[in-house]
């Protein structure tokens, strides 16, 4: 079943995706080598309950902090620790949701601490820019294969591995409603987007193979080969001709340009 949402609840989605994006502006003006993602999930939870919201990660199914916090090889769903630290040369995925006006927030960015090798970059971009192509296709109209198709034509294109075993999904009330909107399948495929729909497109994309192992935490997953993987993630509400995006990493990118 998917829920079509009216424009009153689009723009209730558009604040608590809003505050996610702030939230994890607030994260970049910290991540530096030397802190730990425990730091993170604090500074992060307590940004979000200031603004009047609920970290939604928290206890859901059993996770236990608000934020994901996935570093280099770990792919998503990295439980912060203190014994996580952050060292220059290391990439993090921060992804984390927030529960406000009773609609859920769910984005993600990855994060460079410090300076990068130029093959990490390449992926980093290759994968934002898959999302943004990605984001291009829901429009009403469209299919979820034609969203799909274009994220994995982009990163396989760059010699990256898809990841398969988990896929965006539509957001709303819930943090995880129909549909899924994997990153990888066929032109045409799979529902018909109409106006009102909204959903996480999330590609994640490891810089070799696609494969992936889960730990025994039950949550962390890593590449198979021990290779970096990058995900982005925005909400996005379907329209018609152009697809209106919910959160936003201009607040992020904002901070990260000034660090320069
Ligand atoms: N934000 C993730 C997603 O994109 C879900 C996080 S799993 C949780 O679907 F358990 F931490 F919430
Ligand atoms: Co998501």
């Amino acid at each position: 079943m998917i829920y079509l949402k009216t424009d009153e609840e689009i723009e209730l989605l558009r604040e608590s995706s809003l505050l996610v994006s702030k939230t994890l502006a607030e994260l970049a003006k910290i991540i530096k080598p030397g802190v730990t993602t425990a730091y993170l999930d604090k500074v992060a939870e307590e940004f979000i309950r200031d603004n009047g919201a609920i970290p939604a990660c928290k206890g859901y199914e059993g996770y236990p902090a608000s934020i994901c916090a996935s570093v280099n090889d770990q792919v998503v769903h990295g439980i912060p620790s203190e014994k996580a630290v952050l060292k220059e040369g290391d990439i993090i995925s921060v992804d984390l949701c927030t529960l406000k006006n009773g609609f859920v927030g769910d984005s993600a960015y990855t994060f460079a601490v410090g300076e990068v090798s130029t093959e990490v970059k390449r992926l980093l971009e290759t994968t934002k820019a898959a999302l943004f192509l990605g984001i291009e296709r829901a429009v009403e109209g469209n299919r979820i294969g034609d969203i799909s198709h274009a994220v994995q034509t982009h990163c396989e294109a760059a010699g990256y591995g898809v990841v398969r075993e988990m896929v965006g999904h539509g957001v709303g009330r819930s943090m995880h409603e129909a549909p899924e909107v994997p990153n990888y399948g066929r032109r045409g495929a799979g529902p018909l987007l109409r106006a009102g729909m909204t959903i996480c497109i999330e590609p994640m994309i490891n810089m070799g193979k696609r494969g992936l192992r889960f730990e025994r935490d039950g949550w962390t997953t890593r590449t198979v080969d021990g290779k970096p993987s990058a995900h982005f993630e925005h909400a996005v509400a379907v329209r018609k001709g152009k697809a209106d995006i919910l959160s936003d990493f201009g607040i992020i990118e904002d901070v990260l340009n000034n660090q320069k």
